[in-house]
């Protein structure tokens, strides 16, 4: 191993050559918060012919190629396959292609489009579909599966066969930064809450495609013994868990949960919002119970508690007829989400005119939800008899949603 080489064997003909990235802390801009760092995981597959699977973010692009040059002569490279045109992992394509330009790039029908359109250059693309086949040579072969929005249309997983390894692109895939590598040599509880959070905020908008492909993969009888998927850790460990748990996801998951979110400007919403979450513990003691407040809790957790609840309690006070704004834009995310079957209510203080009960109702029931009871709202400062009003609300709720 040269010093500078920091690939990581995966198998006899699997080399990991990505990038753990620690620092990241948000993802899409400022849109998805990532606290747990991620990883862009590319692969070197060898058979008698070499593919490289993916690249890195752009920001690694240069120490990407460079570290690729310590465990490759970048000449023998045959084959660069582009699963996804995004930029966390194709970014580092424009450097890679110009120290070996004629090497053709695979990628999916759509992958012609966004790598097109992203990097407006003269690569040797190679579309493929569902069913086709790349040949290394010494029995490694790949067969393409499209994963048409999962998330982007040009998503696309590759299945070795021999290995049995499918690289799944973004799917099955968290922002985590492990250096360990597989899941059962990571946390579990931070694996599943990073693989539940990516699936809540970048796949959930697409559930019934991501039911209809899992099945069809699932059609297809392709024994796995690992899933390499582009983000995190790679599943090795009983790789069926995590494709169970996305059949859960995909097909309007809820359990047994209430979510309670709110905003306030002088802590009245707030002292509302307690009093309800008290009304919603003495109705039904066993119920996961969640408040946050939708200025001060991260937006991206918070969808994820959305995401698994069955039913969600939101309030705002009334501000200029309307709603708070950090409220109006969870609701916002929480309708790109596409929840369905999942129930709610609204409440809120008010000084004069109060529309914010309705107001968020109608947010709610644009978003998906089914408003199961009557807003409530309280004129300026709950008093005791308020507070009462509040508990007794959230015990309805509680009993509504049972
Ligand atoms: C900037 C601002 C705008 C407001 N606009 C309205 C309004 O249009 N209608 C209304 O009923 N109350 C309005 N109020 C009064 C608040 O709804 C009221 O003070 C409420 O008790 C605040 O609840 P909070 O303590 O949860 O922030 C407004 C208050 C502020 C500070
Ligand atoms: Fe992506
Ligand atoms: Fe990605």
């Amino acid at each position: 191993m040269k010093r500078m080489d920091k690939s990581f064997k995966v198998t006899e003909c699997v080399t990991w050559v990505g990038k753990i990235d620690h620092e990241l802390q948000t993802f899409h801009g400022d849109e998805l918060s990532t606290q747990r760092g991620s990883s862009y995981n590319a692969y070197l597959v060898r058979g008698e012919k070499t593919a490289l699977i993916d690249t890195v973010w752009t920001p690694f692009a240069h120490e990407f190629v460079e570290n690729l040059k310590s465990v490759i002569d970048l000449k023998d490279i045959d084959y660069v396959i582009a699963l996804h045109g995004e930029c966390d992992h194709s970014g580092a394509l424009p450097e890679l292609m110009r120290e070996i330009p004629n090497t053709p790039v695979y990628c999916s029908v759509n992958g012609v489009k966004s790598l097109k359109g992203l990097y407006h250059a003269d690569w040797d693309l190679h579309p493929v579909k569902t069913g086709d086949t790349l040949d290394l040579g010494g029995g490694k072969v790949f067969t393409f599966v499209e994963a048409r929005m999962l998330h982007w249309p040009d998503n696309m997983m590759a299945y070795l066969q021999d290995e049995k390894i499918l690289f799944s692109t973004d799917v099955f895939g968290q922002h985590l930064a492990s250096e360990a590598m597989y899941n059962d040599l990571t946390d579990t509880s931070s694996i599943y809450y990073e693989a539940k959070k990516y699936y809540a905020n970048i796949v959930a908008p697409f559930s019934k495609m991501a039911k209809l492909k899992l099945q069809e993969v699932a059609k297809m009888n392709l024994p796995i013994d690992m899933i390499c998927p582009s983000h995190g850790v790679i599943w090795r460990d009983n790789p069926a868990q995590i494709v169970e748990k996305y059949m859960e996801w995909a097909d309007d998951y809820q359990e047994n949960k209430i979510t309670i979110l709110y905003d306030t400007m002088w802590n009245s919403t707030r002292r509302m919002a307690e009093a309800i979450a008290e009304g919603v513990k003495r109705a039904d003691p066993e119920v996961k119970l969640v408040v946050k407040s939708t200025s001060k809790h991260d937006k991206n957790d918070i969808l994820t508690d959305v995401f698994d609840s069955k039913a969600v309690l939101v309030g705002s006070p009334t501000v200029v007829n309307g709603i708070l704004s950090s409220v109006a834009a969870e609701l916002d995310l929480i309708r790109e989400m596409h929840p369905v079957g999942k129930k709610a209510a609204a409440f809120g203080s008010y000084g004069w005119s109060g529309e914010s009960p309705k107001v968020l109702a109608e947010h709610l029931e644009k978003a998906g939800f089914e408003i199961v009871c009557d807003g409530l709202k309280v004129n300026w400062v709950p008093d005791e008899a308020a507070l009462q009003q509040c508990v007794e609300f959230g015990a309805n709720f509680a009993k509504l949603v049972k």
